[in-house]
């Protein structure tokens, strides 16, 4: 399979974080995804700018931040500039998306876009041929371990069928298990952010559990 699999780095052990960087990326993942939270868009906080810049200096593999603040072109350079390779914003907390979307691109990163549960993909067609990534939320965000939420499937459904015209990647955050895993990608998703649902917490290790999704 060669979907995009992308380690949910809030899920990780900041005991070691650099050693958990080494590890994923020595199992094969793609995508480093980094979930940044400001605890007022989403009631929690997770990682920051330090830990980029930590996990950039442990891989050269991508690394996206997925900004879950209020205003998320305020901060978009800082996290550029800490080594984020793409940049996700919410158009729900973001009053110049169209603006912040180009800025990512003129920043020299790839532009994304992440959606809420109850943001329809109609309210984001004008933006679609700004974004290289589109995130669908299958979950409320801010925690990792939350259940699927069904109607999203929809989205995923319709994202597929516009993402060839404007040229970007559909990619899954939340509750990605392997079933998930094996129903969007039947479905046509590009990528998966893996969370507690799939990587982090298991008796396995993560070399062995990517091997299995990959199959
Ligand atoms: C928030 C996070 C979570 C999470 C996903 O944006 O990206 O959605 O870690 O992992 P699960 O739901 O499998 O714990
Ligand atoms: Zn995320």
């Amino acid at each position: 399979m060669d979907k995009l699999l992308c380690p949910s780095m809030m899920c990780a052990d900041y005991g070691c974080l650099a050693n958990e960087v080494k590890m994923l990326d020595d199992a094969g993942c793609d995508i480093f995804h980094c979930d940044i939270m400001d605890g007022t868009f989403v009631p929690n906080f997770t990682m920051g700018v330090m830990d980029v810049q930590t996990i950039r200096k442990n891989t050269n593999k991508l690394i996206d931040c997925h900004l879950m603040m209020e205003n998320p072109s305020t901060k978009v350079d800082w996290f550029i500039q800490s080594g984020a390779d793409i940049i996700y914003i919410h158009p729900e907390s973001e009053r110049y998306v169209v603006k912040t979307l180009s800025h990512i691109r003129e920043m020299g990163a790839k532009a994304g876009i992440a959606i809420n549960p109850d943001t329809s993909v109609s309210s984001i067609s004008e933006i679609l041929n700004l974004c290289d990534y589109v995130l669908v939320m299958t979950v409320n965000p801010g925690f990792a371990g939350q259940a699927f939420i069904d109607f999203t499937r929809k989205k995923i459904e319709q994202l597929v069928e516009l993402k060839d015209e404007f040229g970007f990647k559909v990619m899954v955050d939340g509750h990605c298990s392997q079933d998930v895993i094996e129903d969007l990608s039947h479905l046509g998703a590009d990528g998966f952010v893996l969370g507690s649902s799939a990587l982090f917490g298991k008796e396995k290790t993560y070399k062995q559990l990517i091997n299995e999704l990959r199959q």
